[in-house]
Protein backbone atom coordinates (compact mmCIF):
# COMPACT_ATOMS: atom_id res chain seq x y z
CA UNK A 1 0.00 0.00 0.00
CA UNK A 2 1.36 2.99 -1.03
CA UNK A 3 1.67 5.57 2.22
CA UNK A 4 0.89 9.42 2.29
CA UNK A 5 4.73 11.36 2.10
CA UNK A 6 5.32 13.04 5.15
CA UNK A 7 5.61 16.09 4.23
CA UNK A 8 1.85 15.98 2.91
CA UNK A 9 0.45 14.76 6.23
CA UNK A 10 1.45 18.07 7.85
CA UNK A 11 -1.68 19.97 8.24
CA UNK A 12 -3.03 20.49 5.24
CA UNK A 13 -5.09 23.22 5.52
CA UNK A 14 -8.04 21.70 3.28
CA UNK A 15 -8.15 19.41 6.09
CA UNK A 16 -9.40 22.13 8.60
CA UNK A 17 -12.68 23.27 8.55
CA UNK A 18 -12.59 27.00 9.01
CA UNK A 19 -15.29 29.38 8.32
CA UNK A 20 -12.84 31.60 6.60
CA UNK A 21 -12.19 30.80 3.02
CA UNK A 22 -8.89 29.42 1.89
CA UNK A 23 -6.69 31.94 0.72
CA UNK A 24 -4.41 31.18 -2.51
CA UNK A 25 -1.39 33.28 -4.48
CA UNK A 26 -0.08 32.70 -7.68
CA UNK A 27 3.61 33.40 -8.52
CA UNK A 28 3.99 33.73 -12.76
CA UNK A 29 7.64 33.88 -14.46
CA UNK A 30 7.93 33.28 -17.95
CA UNK A 31 5.56 34.09 -21.43
CA UNK A 32 2.59 34.12 -21.88
CA UNK A 33 1.75 30.80 -21.89
CA UNK A 34 2.53 30.53 -18.32
CA UNK A 35 0.50 33.63 -17.65
CA UNK A 36 -2.13 32.02 -19.26
CA UNK A 37 -1.78 29.12 -17.44
CA UNK A 38 -1.78 31.13 -14.46
CA UNK A 39 -5.12 32.32 -15.28
CA UNK A 40 -6.41 29.03 -15.16
CA UNK A 41 -4.96 27.97 -12.12
CA UNK A 42 -6.54 30.97 -10.56
CA UNK A 43 -9.95 30.01 -11.59
CA UNK A 44 -9.25 26.39 -10.78
CA UNK A 45 -8.83 27.58 -7.10
CA UNK A 46 -11.34 30.45 -7.39
CA UNK A 47 -14.02 27.44 -8.23
CA UNK A 48 -13.41 25.59 -5.53
CA UNK A 49 -13.98 28.39 -3.15
CA UNK A 50 -10.88 30.18 -2.55
CA UNK A 51 -10.04 33.70 -2.48
CA UNK A 52 -7.01 35.69 -3.16
CA UNK A 53 -4.14 36.39 -0.30
CA UNK A 54 -2.57 39.83 -0.20
CA UNK A 55 0.42 38.37 -0.70
CA UNK A 56 2.37 35.05 -0.20
CA UNK A 57 3.08 34.96 3.26
CA UNK A 58 -0.62 35.43 3.54
CA UNK A 59 -1.38 32.25 1.27
CA UNK A 60 -2.86 28.95 2.58
CA UNK A 61 -2.23 27.86 -1.09
CA UNK A 62 0.90 29.07 -2.37
CA UNK A 63 1.38 28.17 -6.25
CA UNK A 64 4.50 28.96 -8.56
CA UNK A 65 4.15 29.12 -12.44
CA UNK A 66 7.76 28.36 -13.20
CA UNK A 67 10.27 29.46 -16.11
CA UNK A 68 12.86 27.97 -17.20
CA UNK A 69 14.26 29.36 -20.28
CA UNK A 70 16.73 31.21 -19.14
CA UNK A 71 19.19 31.05 -16.04
CA UNK A 72 17.86 34.34 -14.72
CA UNK A 73 14.07 32.92 -13.84
CA UNK A 74 15.95 29.82 -12.33
CA UNK A 75 17.50 31.93 -9.90
CA UNK A 76 14.53 33.98 -9.30
CA UNK A 77 12.28 31.11 -8.64
CA UNK A 78 15.21 29.66 -6.38
CA UNK A 79 15.22 32.82 -4.29
CA UNK A 80 11.26 33.13 -3.84
CA UNK A 81 11.23 28.87 -2.85
CA UNK A 82 13.85 29.92 0.32
CA UNK A 83 11.85 32.86 0.96
CA UNK A 84 8.37 30.76 0.85
CA UNK A 85 10.52 28.28 3.26
CA UNK A 86 10.92 30.87 5.71
CA UNK A 87 6.72 31.82 5.05
CA UNK A 88 6.06 27.97 5.86
CA UNK A 89 7.63 27.97 8.72
CA UNK A 90 6.29 30.97 10.51
CA UNK A 91 2.96 29.28 9.50
CA UNK A 92 3.85 26.48 11.61
CA UNK A 93 3.65 24.37 7.84
CA UNK A 94 0.04 24.68 7.22
CA UNK A 95 0.69 25.99 3.80
CA UNK A 96 0.55 24.38 0.93
CA UNK A 97 3.72 25.00 -1.48
CA UNK A 98 2.69 24.09 -5.39
CA UNK A 99 5.05 24.07 -8.35
CA UNK A 100 4.44 24.01 -11.69
CA UNK A 101 5.35 24.94 -15.23
CA UNK A 102 8.65 24.61 -17.33
CA UNK A 103 11.57 24.34 -14.85
CA UNK A 104 9.99 21.49 -13.05
CA UNK A 105 9.66 19.56 -15.83
CA UNK A 106 13.73 20.38 -16.48
CA UNK A 107 14.82 20.05 -12.91
CA UNK A 108 12.01 16.90 -12.09
CA UNK A 109 15.82 15.05 -10.81
CA UNK A 110 16.48 17.49 -8.10
CA UNK A 111 13.67 19.57 -7.10
CA UNK A 112 12.01 17.85 -4.25
CA UNK A 113 15.13 17.10 -3.22
CA UNK A 114 16.81 20.41 -2.80
CA UNK A 115 13.47 22.37 -2.10
CA UNK A 116 12.04 19.44 0.25
CA UNK A 117 9.38 21.71 1.77
CA UNK A 118 7.32 22.21 -1.74
CA UNK A 119 4.59 19.84 -1.55
CA UNK A 120 3.31 18.62 -5.14
CA UNK A 121 5.43 19.64 -8.29
CA UNK A 122 3.50 19.89 -11.06
CA UNK A 123 4.72 19.47 -15.38
CA UNK A 124 3.45 22.22 -17.61
CA UNK A 125 0.58 19.82 -19.57
CA UNK A 126 -1.01 19.14 -16.36
CA UNK A 127 -2.78 22.23 -14.91
CA UNK A 128 -6.09 20.91 -14.97
CA UNK A 129 -5.56 18.01 -12.83
CA UNK A 130 -3.95 20.48 -10.26
CA UNK A 131 -7.07 20.72 -7.76
CA UNK A 132 -6.94 16.85 -8.04
CA UNK A 133 -3.35 16.75 -7.08
CA UNK A 134 -4.12 19.39 -4.07
CA UNK A 135 -7.05 17.14 -2.89
CA UNK A 136 -5.30 13.80 -3.57
CA UNK A 137 -2.28 14.99 -1.18
CA UNK A 138 -5.40 15.84 1.61
CA UNK A 139 -6.22 12.37 2.15
CA UNK A 140 -4.30 9.81 4.25
CA UNK A 141 -3.24 7.13 2.13
CA UNK A 142 -4.93 8.69 -0.62
CA UNK A 143 -2.70 7.45 -3.04
CA UNK A 144 -1.20 10.56 -4.51
CA UNK A 145 0.25 10.37 -7.72
CA UNK A 146 3.78 9.31 -7.69
CA UNK A 147 5.54 9.34 -10.53
CA UNK A 148 7.99 6.19 -10.29
CA UNK A 149 11.46 7.33 -10.23
CA UNK A 150 10.96 10.86 -9.24
CA UNK A 151 9.59 10.87 -5.92
CA UNK A 152 6.36 11.34 -3.78
CA UNK A 153 4.57 15.22 -4.69
CA UNK A 154 5.29 14.57 -8.29
CA UNK A 155 2.70 15.08 -10.89
CA UNK A 156 2.26 15.36 -14.82
CA UNK A 157 5.93 14.84 -15.69
CA UNK A 158 6.91 14.09 -19.30
CA UNK A 159 4.31 12.97 -21.73
CA UNK A 160 1.15 13.27 -19.95
CA UNK A 161 -0.42 16.60 -21.45
CA UNK A 162 -3.39 17.83 -22.19
CA UNK A 163 -5.22 21.26 -22.58
CA UNK A 164 -5.84 22.97 -19.54
CA UNK A 165 -9.15 24.79 -21.78
CA UNK A 166 -11.52 23.65 -20.07
CA UNK A 167 -11.07 24.69 -16.69
CA UNK A 168 -12.49 27.80 -15.42
CA UNK A 169 -9.99 31.06 -16.33
CA UNK A 170 -9.80 34.50 -14.14
CA UNK A 171 -8.80 36.61 -16.90
CA UNK A 172 -6.44 39.13 -16.27
CA UNK A 173 -7.83 41.48 -18.31
CA UNK A 174 -12.04 41.43 -18.79
CA UNK A 175 -11.89 42.66 -22.42
CA UNK A 176 -9.01 40.39 -23.98
CA UNK A 177 -8.23 36.80 -23.78
CA UNK A 178 -5.96 34.61 -24.45
CA UNK A 179 -6.40 31.60 -25.93
CA UNK A 180 -4.35 28.52 -26.29
CA UNK A 181 -4.11 27.02 -29.74
CA UNK A 182 -1.11 24.49 -29.71
CA UNK A 183 1.50 23.26 -26.85
CA UNK A 184 4.53 22.28 -27.48
CA UNK A 185 7.41 22.86 -30.54
CA UNK A 186 8.72 20.42 -32.92
CA UNK A 187 11.59 22.57 -33.84
CA UNK A 188 15.06 22.52 -32.67
CA UNK A 189 16.52 25.37 -32.29
CA UNK A 190 19.58 25.08 -30.69
CA UNK A 191 19.67 27.41 -27.42
CA UNK A 192 16.51 26.32 -26.81
CA UNK A 193 14.96 24.41 -23.87
CA UNK A 194 11.01 24.90 -24.31
CA UNK A 195 11.11 21.25 -26.94
CA UNK A 196 12.55 19.30 -24.22
CA UNK A 197 9.94 21.03 -21.40
CA UNK A 198 6.91 21.25 -23.50
CA UNK A 199 6.85 18.16 -25.65
CA UNK A 200 6.05 17.66 -28.79
CA UNK A 201 3.17 20.15 -30.78
CA UNK A 202 0.04 19.08 -30.32
CA UNK A 203 -2.52 21.04 -31.84
CA UNK A 204 -5.87 21.95 -30.33
CA UNK A 205 -9.43 20.99 -32.27
CA UNK A 206 -10.48 23.62 -34.62
CA UNK A 207 -13.58 23.86 -33.39
CA UNK A 208 -12.91 24.01 -29.82
CA UNK A 209 -10.48 26.68 -30.60
CA UNK A 210 -13.76 28.27 -32.18
CA UNK A 211 -16.28 27.31 -29.69
CA UNK A 212 -14.04 29.14 -27.11
CA UNK A 213 -13.57 32.25 -29.00
CA UNK A 214 -17.45 32.38 -29.30
CA UNK A 215 -18.11 31.47 -25.42
CA UNK A 216 -15.27 34.63 -24.80
CA UNK A 217 -17.29 37.06 -27.22
CA UNK A 218 -20.32 36.30 -25.63
CA UNK A 219 -18.77 36.96 -22.33
CA UNK A 220 -17.57 40.80 -23.36
CA UNK A 221 -14.48 39.79 -25.00
CA UNK A 222 -13.73 42.01 -27.66
CA UNK A 223 -9.83 41.05 -28.19
CA UNK A 224 -8.09 37.55 -28.60
CA UNK A 225 -4.47 36.68 -28.67
CA UNK A 226 -3.79 33.16 -29.88
CA UNK A 227 -1.20 31.07 -28.26
CA UNK A 228 1.11 28.97 -29.26
CA UNK A 229 4.94 28.11 -29.38
CA UNK A 230 5.03 27.73 -32.69
CA UNK A 231 1.33 29.39 -34.00
CA UNK A 232 1.74 29.11 -37.92
CA UNK A 233 2.40 25.52 -37.58
CA UNK A 234 -0.99 25.24 -36.40
CA UNK A 235 -2.53 21.81 -37.44
CA UNK A 236 -0.23 19.89 -39.49
CA UNK A 237 -0.82 16.67 -37.25
CA UNK A 238 -4.35 17.45 -37.26
CA UNK A 239 -6.57 14.87 -39.61
CA UNK A 240 -6.84 15.73 -43.67
CA UNK A 241 -10.70 15.10 -43.99
CA UNK A 242 -11.45 17.80 -46.14
CA UNK A 243 -12.62 20.26 -42.68
CA UNK A 244 -10.83 23.27 -41.49
CA UNK A 245 -7.26 22.69 -40.11
CA UNK A 246 -4.52 25.27 -41.08
CA UNK A 247 -3.62 28.36 -39.37
CA UNK A 248 -4.30 30.87 -41.96
CA UNK A 249 -8.07 29.18 -41.76
CA UNK A 250 -8.39 29.36 -38.41
CA UNK A 251 -7.62 33.21 -38.34
CA UNK A 252 -10.26 33.43 -41.05
CA UNK A 253 -12.82 31.51 -38.31
CA UNK A 254 -11.89 33.72 -34.81
CA UNK A 255 -12.17 36.55 -37.66
CA UNK A 256 -15.72 35.86 -38.23
CA UNK A 257 -16.77 35.10 -34.79
CA UNK A 258 -19.17 38.26 -33.66
CA UNK A 259 -18.17 40.31 -31.45
CA UNK A 260 -14.46 40.07 -31.56
CA UNK A 261 -12.52 43.43 -32.62
CA UNK A 262 -9.24 42.45 -32.56
CA UNK A 263 -7.53 39.47 -32.91
CA UNK A 264 -3.48 38.77 -32.59
CA UNK A 265 -1.19 35.64 -31.96
CA UNK A 266 2.01 34.88 -30.98
CA UNK A 267 5.02 33.47 -31.80
CA UNK A 268 4.84 32.25 -35.39
CA UNK A 269 8.33 30.62 -36.40
CA UNK A 270 9.50 32.97 -39.66
CA UNK A 271 9.86 29.24 -41.70
CA UNK A 272 6.26 28.55 -41.54
CA UNK A 273 4.79 32.41 -42.83
CA UNK A 274 2.82 30.97 -45.69
CA UNK A 275 1.22 33.60 -48.03
CA UNK A 276 -1.71 31.76 -46.91
CA UNK A 277 -1.38 33.13 -43.25
CA UNK A 278 -0.32 36.61 -44.94
CA UNK A 279 -3.11 36.96 -47.06
CA UNK A 280 -5.66 36.13 -43.81
CA UNK A 281 -4.06 39.38 -42.21
CA UNK A 282 -4.62 41.22 -44.82
CA UNK A 283 -7.79 40.02 -45.54
CA UNK A 284 -9.62 40.10 -42.53
CA UNK A 285 -10.46 43.09 -40.33
CA UNK A 286 -10.14 41.94 -36.98
CA UNK A 287 -6.45 40.77 -37.47
CA UNK A 288 -4.33 43.70 -36.59
CA UNK A 289 -1.37 45.14 -38.34
CA UNK A 290 1.35 43.86 -35.80
CA UNK A 291 3.16 40.84 -36.11
CA UNK A 292 6.24 39.79 -33.49
CA UNK A 293 8.21 37.54 -35.78
CA UNK A 294 11.41 36.25 -34.13
CA UNK A 295 14.77 37.04 -36.02
CA UNK A 296 17.00 35.48 -33.22
CA UNK A 297 20.29 36.63 -35.40
CA UNK A 298 20.89 38.39 -38.40
CA UNK A 299 24.26 36.41 -39.65
CA UNK A 300 22.64 33.50 -41.83
CA UNK A 301 25.86 31.48 -40.03
CA UNK A 302 24.43 32.08 -36.88
CA UNK A 303 21.14 31.70 -37.89
CA UNK A 304 22.32 27.82 -39.36
CA UNK A 305 23.74 27.33 -36.03
CA UNK A 306 20.79 28.12 -34.08
CA UNK A 307 19.12 25.55 -36.76
CA UNK A 308 16.61 28.15 -37.38
CA UNK A 309 15.85 26.84 -40.82
CA UNK A 310 16.14 30.43 -42.67
CA UNK A 311 18.50 32.70 -44.02
CA UNK A 312 19.44 36.69 -43.06
CA UNK A 313 18.58 36.98 -46.50
CA UNK A 314 15.28 34.78 -46.10
CA UNK A 315 13.63 37.10 -43.45
CA UNK A 316 14.59 39.91 -44.22
CA UNK A 317 12.49 38.73 -47.66
CA UNK A 318 9.66 37.72 -45.93
CA UNK A 319 9.68 41.13 -43.94
CA UNK A 320 8.92 42.36 -47.05
CA UNK A 321 6.39 40.32 -48.46
CA UNK A 322 4.52 41.47 -45.54
CA UNK A 323 5.12 44.84 -45.84
CA UNK A 324 3.84 44.85 -48.96
CA UNK A 325 0.26 42.81 -48.12
CA UNK A 326 0.35 44.94 -44.93
CA UNK A 327 1.33 48.35 -45.51
CA UNK A 328 2.07 50.17 -42.19
CA UNK A 329 2.11 46.89 -40.26
CA UNK A 330 4.36 46.81 -36.87
CA UNK A 331 6.73 43.99 -36.87
CA UNK A 332 8.58 43.14 -33.57
CA UNK A 333 11.11 40.51 -32.91
CA UNK A 334 13.19 38.62 -30.52
CA UNK A 335 16.71 38.42 -30.44
CA UNK A 336 19.64 36.59 -28.80
CA UNK A 337 23.32 38.50 -28.80
CA UNK A 338 26.55 36.46 -28.00
CA UNK A 339 25.57 32.72 -29.20
CA UNK A 340 28.20 31.08 -28.82
CA UNK A 341 31.04 31.71 -31.72
CA UNK A 342 29.37 34.77 -32.53
CA UNK A 343 31.70 37.06 -33.97
CA UNK A 344 31.71 40.89 -34.12
CA UNK A 345 30.95 40.90 -37.02
CA UNK A 346 28.23 38.64 -37.14
CA UNK A 347 26.22 40.45 -34.12
CA UNK A 348 26.98 43.53 -36.52
CA UNK A 349 24.76 41.70 -38.77
CA UNK A 350 22.07 41.71 -36.31
CA UNK A 351 22.32 45.03 -35.88
CA UNK A 352 21.95 45.80 -39.75
CA UNK A 353 19.00 43.71 -40.06
CA UNK A 354 17.58 45.70 -37.68
CA UNK A 355 18.24 48.72 -39.59
CA UNK A 356 17.15 47.01 -43.13
CA UNK A 357 13.37 45.82 -41.31
CA UNK A 358 12.81 48.48 -38.87
CA UNK A 359 11.29 46.75 -36.08
CA UNK A 360 8.95 48.82 -34.38
CA UNK A 361 10.64 47.19 -30.94
CA UNK A 362 12.20 43.98 -29.96
CA UNK A 363 12.82 41.94 -26.90
CA UNK A 364 16.64 41.20 -26.58
CA UNK A 365 18.54 38.41 -24.88
CA UNK A 366 21.64 37.59 -23.87
CA UNK A 367 22.70 33.85 -24.77
CA UNK A 368 21.77 31.88 -21.36
CA UNK A 369 22.94 28.05 -21.93
CA UNK A 370 20.63 25.33 -20.76
CA UNK A 371 21.39 22.05 -19.75
CA UNK A 372 20.42 19.68 -22.51
CA UNK A 373 20.27 21.71 -25.75
CA UNK A 374 22.59 21.41 -28.48
CA UNK A 375 24.57 24.90 -27.65
CA UNK A 376 25.04 24.27 -24.45
CA UNK A 377 27.87 21.39 -25.40
CA UNK A 378 29.68 24.23 -27.13
CA UNK A 379 31.49 25.33 -24.14
CA UNK A 380 34.64 26.13 -26.26
CA UNK A 381 33.24 29.11 -28.48
CA UNK A 382 31.17 30.63 -25.61
CA UNK A 383 31.30 34.82 -25.55
CA UNK A 384 32.85 36.48 -22.17
CA UNK A 385 29.73 37.84 -19.99
CA UNK A 386 31.12 41.17 -20.71
CA UNK A 387 31.42 40.76 -24.79
CA UNK A 388 27.80 39.85 -24.54
CA UNK A 389 26.56 42.75 -21.88
CA UNK A 390 28.46 45.17 -24.28
CA UNK A 391 26.66 44.10 -27.58
CA UNK A 392 23.68 43.83 -25.98
CA UNK A 393 23.50 47.30 -25.05
CA UNK A 394 24.47 48.67 -28.41
CA UNK A 395 21.20 46.74 -29.57
CA UNK A 396 19.27 47.97 -27.13
CA UNK A 397 20.21 51.40 -28.06
CA UNK A 398 19.94 50.86 -32.01
CA UNK A 399 16.33 49.02 -31.45
CA UNK A 400 15.28 51.91 -29.02
CA UNK A 401 16.31 54.59 -31.83
CA UNK A 402 14.73 52.71 -34.34
CA UNK A 403 10.95 52.13 -32.40
CA UNK A 404 11.01 55.98 -31.26
CA UNK A 405 11.52 56.92 -35.02
CA UNK A 406 8.69 54.67 -36.12
CA UNK A 407 6.24 55.35 -33.54
CA UNK A 408 6.37 59.30 -34.48
CA UNK A 409 4.06 57.92 -37.70
CA UNK A 410 1.32 57.94 -34.84
CA UNK A 411 1.98 61.55 -33.99
CA UNK A 412 -0.92 63.63 -34.91
CA UNK A 413 -2.97 60.90 -35.81
CA UNK A 414 -6.25 59.52 -34.38
CA UNK A 415 -5.97 55.80 -32.89
CA UNK A 416 -8.54 53.60 -31.73
CA UNK A 417 -7.52 52.75 -28.27
CA UNK A 418 -8.72 49.81 -26.66
CA UNK A 419 -9.06 50.55 -22.87
CA UNK A 420 -7.56 48.32 -20.54
CA UNK A 421 -7.98 50.00 -17.22
CA UNK A 422 -10.31 48.34 -14.38
CA UNK A 423 -12.36 50.81 -13.70
CA UNK A 424 -15.85 49.62 -12.52
CA UNK A 425 -17.45 53.52 -12.04
CA UNK A 426 -20.55 53.89 -13.70
CA UNK A 427 -19.84 57.58 -13.87
CA UNK A 428 -17.99 58.94 -16.81
CA UNK A 429 -15.33 60.90 -15.43
CA UNK A 430 -12.28 62.39 -17.12
CA UNK A 431 -9.13 60.48 -15.65
CA UNK A 432 -5.66 58.99 -16.55
CA UNK A 433 -6.43 55.58 -18.82
CA UNK A 434 -4.43 53.30 -20.52
CA UNK A 435 -5.24 50.99 -23.54
CA UNK A 436 -3.17 49.98 -26.89
CA UNK A 437 -3.98 50.92 -30.53
CA UNK A 438 -4.20 48.32 -33.72
CA UNK A 439 -0.33 48.52 -33.56
CA UNK A 440 0.02 47.22 -29.96
CA UNK A 441 1.50 50.41 -28.76
CA UNK A 442 0.56 51.05 -25.43
CA UNK A 443 -0.98 54.69 -25.49
CA UNK A 444 -1.35 56.89 -21.92
CA UNK A 445 -4.27 59.18 -22.07
CA UNK A 446 -6.67 61.43 -20.52
CA UNK A 447 -10.59 60.53 -20.88
CA UNK A 448 -13.64 59.04 -19.68
CA UNK A 449 -13.73 56.17 -21.31
CA UNK A 450 -14.69 52.71 -19.39
CA UNK A 451 -12.43 49.60 -19.74
CA UNK A 452 -13.06 47.80 -23.28
CA UNK A 453 -14.31 50.24 -24.74
CA UNK A 454 -12.22 51.37 -28.30
CA UNK A 455 -12.54 55.24 -28.34
CA UNK A 456 -10.46 57.77 -30.83
CA UNK A 457 -7.63 58.77 -28.68
CA UNK A 458 -5.63 61.79 -30.44
CA UNK A 459 -2.17 61.00 -30.27
CA UNK A 460 0.31 63.88 -29.30
CA UNK A 461 4.06 62.14 -28.39
CA UNK A 462 5.51 58.96 -28.66
CA UNK A 463 9.04 57.60 -27.57
CA UNK A 464 10.13 53.58 -28.41
CA UNK A 465 7.84 51.88 -25.66
CA UNK A 466 4.60 53.88 -25.27
CA UNK A 467 2.68 56.89 -26.55
CA UNK A 468 0.25 59.97 -25.25
CA UNK A 469 -2.86 61.13 -26.40
CA UNK A 470 -5.88 62.80 -25.87
CA UNK A 471 -9.39 61.05 -26.02
CA UNK A 472 -11.78 62.80 -28.15
CA UNK A 473 -15.23 61.82 -27.79
CA UNK A 474 -16.74 58.92 -25.55
CA UNK A 475 -18.42 56.88 -28.54
CA UNK A 476 -17.18 53.30 -28.78
CA UNK A 477 -15.81 52.53 -32.21
CA UNK A 478 -17.41 49.20 -33.36
CA UNK A 479 -14.43 47.91 -36.55
N1 LIG B 1 8.48 29.91 -29.50
C1 LIG B 1 8.94 31.21 -29.49
C2 LIG B 1 9.92 31.59 -28.43
C3 LIG B 1 9.86 31.07 -27.10
S1 LIG B 1 11.15 31.56 -26.06
C4 LIG B 1 9.61 31.44 -30.78
O1 LIG B 1 10.16 30.58 -31.39
O2 LIG B 1 9.62 32.58 -31.13
C5 LIG B 1 11.18 33.32 -26.21
C6 LIG B 1 12.50 33.85 -26.65
O3 LIG B 1 13.48 33.59 -25.67
C7 LIG B 1 13.06 33.26 -27.91
O4 LIG B 1 12.48 33.82 -29.04
C8 LIG B 1 14.52 33.58 -27.79
O5 LIG B 1 14.82 34.83 -28.33
C9 LIG B 1 14.74 33.61 -26.29
N2 LIG B 1 15.52 32.45 -25.83
C10 LIG B 1 15.17 31.16 -25.89
N3 LIG B 1 16.15 30.38 -25.39
C11 LIG B 1 17.15 31.21 -25.01
C12 LIG B 1 18.44 31.02 -24.43
N4 LIG B 1 18.90 29.81 -24.16
N5 LIG B 1 19.18 32.12 -24.15
C13 LIG B 1 18.71 33.35 -24.44
N6 LIG B 1 17.52 33.58 -24.99
C14 LIG B 1 16.74 32.53 -25.28
FE1 LIG C 1 12.22 27.29 -28.90
FE2 LIG C 1 12.68 27.40 -31.47
FE3 LIG C 1 10.53 26.12 -30.60
FE4 LIG C 1 10.65 28.75 -30.42
S1 LIG C 1 10.63 27.57 -32.33
S2 LIG C 1 10.01 27.35 -28.82
S3 LIG C 1 12.79 29.15 -30.04
S4 LIG C 1 12.64 25.53 -30.25
FE1 LIG D 1 9.52 29.89 -20.03
FE2 LIG D 1 8.23 27.69 -20.50
FE3 LIG D 1 7.43 29.95 -21.53
S1 LIG D 1 10.42 27.89 -20.36
S2 LIG D 1 9.28 31.12 -21.80
S3 LIG D 1 7.46 29.47 -19.42
S4 LIG D 1 7.32 27.93 -22.47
Amino acid sequence: MRTTPARTRIGYPFLVTSPDPQRYHVLTFGCQMNAHDSERITGMLEGRGMVAAADADDADVLVFNTCTIREKPDQKLYDQLKHAKGSKRRRKGAQVIAVGGCLVEAQKDNLLREFPWVDVAFGPGRIHDLGNYLELAEGEGAGVGHVPGHGEGFYGIGDERSFAAELPTQRERPHQAWVQISMGCNMKCAYCIVPAVRGREQSRSFTDIVSEVERLAADGVREVSLLGQNVNSYGNELPRDGSPRTFAELLRAVDAVDGIDRIRYTSPHPAHMRDDVIAAMAECDAVMPQLHLPLQAGSSRVLKAMRRTYSRERFVALAEKIRAAIPDISLSTDIIVGFPGETEAEFLETVEVCREVEFDGAYTFIYSPRTGTEAAGLVDDFIPNEEQHRRLSHLIDVVRGIATERHQRFVGTVQPVLVEDRSDSTVRQRQRLHGRTPHNVKVNFEGDARAGEIVPVDIVHANSESMLGRQLVATDLRS
